[in-house]
């Protein structure tokens, strides 16, 4: 599996996902804040998304997602020697939600961080975890992103809560022949834009306080429209970044499986690069964005609907707060 440089290929050897029983229509919302179900749809595509119950959390759903990926691999969660957890609705401020997933999962070998990197944070985890399978040090690395932003969602305000659901996605990452699996990773980011899209308090900046709790800055903060435009071009560039890495053009992209953020952003970047909407996985009329969950749901749901093949050149793409970006190329 070694190729001639001594860096072995890295590939997706199982996925698992977790979805959350509830389910909250444009309907439903239209009860709680000014906005109907023509706005959302025409706007941002969604239809309805998916939250938890009260007594679950991330890494509730972070587990199920994990263990279902590690069922479809077959590997035994002793097995495991990596657990990454990509998440911008941590169960908690520390410890990592990586370790409270290895403790549920049963994982009690793997090495265990989270990463926190917005909805770009399943892309940034991948690129890494691949680099531990790549090297040879890890054989099972565990790469989950994993949400609950029903909990960091502002229900009163209808620029954004009508945008966010809850989920979760797992990839099991192993050792595959040489040139195939993750071929091509490209990240990014621009802190000076990081006041676009952030959760103000609640860290060291800000702690909590009754006056951060009244004032709603435990809520997600948004400049939606600053947003939309930096998303269309990230999306764009960060394509063309990887392709141009792997020496392929927008037309050898057999799928594309962009982060779910809004249908309309997802348009405007395949218009640009010239890619085919058969091409490309949409779910976002079902979930919504669910942040970093977002890309592995849609490999998920793609891979079984028999839309991805052995020797597919497929394409995951993301975008997010910090801001950040990324772009992973894999040869299925
Ligand atoms: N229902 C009805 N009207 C609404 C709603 C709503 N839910 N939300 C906003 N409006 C109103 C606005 O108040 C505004 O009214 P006004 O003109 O009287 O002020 C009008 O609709 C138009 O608002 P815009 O902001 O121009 O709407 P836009 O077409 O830009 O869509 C949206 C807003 C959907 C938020 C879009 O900007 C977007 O998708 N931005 C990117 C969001 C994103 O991708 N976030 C990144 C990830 S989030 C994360 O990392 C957790």
């Amino acid at each position: 599996m070694r190729g001639v440089d001594g860096v072995r290929g890295c590939g997706i050897k199982g996925l698992g996902v977790s979805i959350p029983p509830v389910r909250l229509t444009n309907y439903d919302l239209e009860k709680m804040v000014e906005t109907s179900d023509e706005w959302i749809v025409e706007r941002t595509g969604i239809k309805e998304r998916r939250l938890v119950t009260p007594e679950m959390a991330t890494s509730d759903l972070a587990a199920e997602a994990s263990s279902m990926a590690l069922e479809d691999a077959g590997v035994a969660p002793e097995d495991v020697d990596l657990v990454i957890v990509a998440s911008a609705s941590p169960d908690m401020l520390f410890p990592a939600t990586a370790c409270l997933v290895q403790a549920k999962i049963g994982a009690a070998r793997a090495a265990c961080f989270d990463m926190e990197v917005g909805c770009t944070g399943f892309v940034y985890a991948l690129a890494v975890g691949s680099q531990f399978v790549k090297t040879g040090l890890y054989d099972n690395v565990l790469v989950v992103g994993a949400e609950t932003l029903s909990r960091i969602t502002n229900w009163k305000d209808r620029n954004t809560c009508v945008l966010f659901g809850d989920g979760a996605g797992a990839a099991l990452l192993g050792p595959v022949e040489d040139g195939r699996g993750i071929i091509g990773a490209h990240l990014g980011a621009d802190g000076s834009a990081a006041d676009l899209l952030r959760l103000p308090a609640g860290g060291s900046r800000l702690p909590a306080s009754h006056e951060t709790v009244d004032a709603g800055l435990h809520y997600v903060h948004m400049d939606g429209k600053a947003v939309f435009k930096f998303a269309v071009k990230t999306m764009n560039s960060a394509v063309q970044a990887v392709l141009n890495q792997c020496g392929k053009t927008p037309q050898d992209v057999d799928l594309l499986i962009p982060h779910q953020a809004n249908l309309r952003i997802i348009d405007s970047a395949c218009q640009y690069l010239g890619i085919p909407r058969d091409k490309v996985v949409v779910n976002i009329d079902r979930y919504g964005n669910t942040s970093s969950a977002s890309v592995p749901i849609a490999l998920w749901e793609a891979v079984k609907d028999g839309r991805v093949n052995r020797g597919d050149f497929v394409v995951l793409v993301a975008f997010g707060a910090g801001l950040s970006w990324g772009s992973i190329a894999i040869s299925w």
